[in-house]
């Protein structure tokens, strides 16, 4: 495997002693949460890599749960969230919308209309202008149960649209996280900017410094201005630039990721921008590569071979079986 320019801490250190203790020690799931289930062959990773609650593998690819456990539950739900975290994700993603009240919650579109039900003036329409009040109205689970009715529960009807401030009070520095600022550039009259609202929210959670020391907090945008912005409230914080798949091509990856080096410690690209092209340029700038969305099996081998840093998946027991078999292939 390649050497690591920017070697990131391995699991964090609190996330292996919830391994070690026990998740009840964590409350999870808590009362009125859903008993989510871990699908054949989803066994919950143990402990981490090769490492030990004491000495954690930093080498190891990091298993990164893309909206929470999504392929299992109502995405960025905190039965989404508890599951990944029973399956030993490395990382949690919480996507950022901001409400029109300024408050930051874990929701992927820009709109509402895909996953959110309830009543259609506080649940359709642009997350931007609907005020937290309003979104509490808003069930985001009964929808996984209409489009996954071989994934359905009854328990993910009614469940809500968490805040950071939320997911943070939850699961705090007890396991890492991957947010991701989106629209950050699509603000209202009178809404701060998202960036701002991030870094203090990771500095009254106590997240800030391990960010920096330890990698704790990966944050993502496809958004340069808002990497930039978060750049300039704080030059330490570890950033992680996304790539769609039409954002390079073989003749323009070098300018490309020259440009991310420049203030980015990593690069989150379409998995299909990913080979071994693409790895040597990263290497050779010191990026760390996280590719996404990728759940079929087969494409996780083919990124791990190559040898990626992490993968964003929304099966993440899937992927942290294909991470044990590689390393355990590699090493053996
Ligand atoms: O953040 C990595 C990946 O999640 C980007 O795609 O649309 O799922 O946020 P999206
Ligand atoms: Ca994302």
């Amino acid at each position: 495997m390649p050497s690591r320019p920017h070697p990131l801490p391995g699991a964090a250190l609190g996330l292996v002693l919830l391994l070690a203790l026990g998740l009840p020690a964590l409350g999870l799931p808590a009362p009125g949460l859903p008993q989510v289930r871990v699908m054949e062959g989803g066994s919950t990773r143990g402990p981490l890599m090769s490492g030990t609650p004491e000495t954690p593998d930093p080498a190891g690819p990091q298993v990164i749960a893309h909206r929470g456990a999504s392929g299992h539950a109502p995405e960025h739900t905190l039965a989404a969230y508890d599951l990944a975290v029973r399956m030993g994700a490395d990382f949690l993603e919480p996507d950022l919308q901001m409400t029109a009240d300024g408050v930051l919650v874990a929701f992927h579109d820009a709109t509402l209309d895909r996953t959110a039900r309830g009543p259609s003036a506080h649940c359709t329409g642009p997350i931007r202008e609907r005020t937290l009040a309003e979104l509490r109205d808003c069930d985001v689970g009964s929808w996984f149960n209409e489009r996954f009715p071989d994934r359905a529960d009854p328990a993910f009807v009614g469940l809500g649209i968490p805040t950071l401030e939320e997911l943070f009070q939850r699961y705090g520095a007890s396991v890492r996280w991957y947010p991701e600022t989106k629209n950050p550039d699509e603000r209202l009259p009178g809404q701060p900017p998202m960036e701002e609202v991030l870094l203090d929210l990771l500095h009254a959670h106590d997240l800030r410094d391990p960010a920096v020391e330890r990698g704790q907090v990966l944050i993502q945008s496809f958004s340069p201005a808002s990497l930039q912005r978060l750049r300039e409230l704080d030059p330490e914080l570890p950033l992680v630039q996304l790539l769609r798949a039409s954002d390079a091509t073989p003749e323009t990856v070098d300018a490309v990721l020259d440009a991310v080096a420049e203030y980015a410690m990593g690069v989150g690209p379409n998995r299909a921008l990913v080979n071994g092209a693409f790895m040597e340029a990263a290497r050779a700038r010191g990026l760390v590569v996280h590719p996404w969305t990728v759940n079929d099996p087969a494409e996780m081998d083919r990124l791990l071979s190559l040898g990626v840093d992490g993968i964003f998946s929304d099966f993440p027991d899937v992927l942290g079986a294909r991470v044990r078999a590689w390393a355990e292939g590699k090493d053996g």
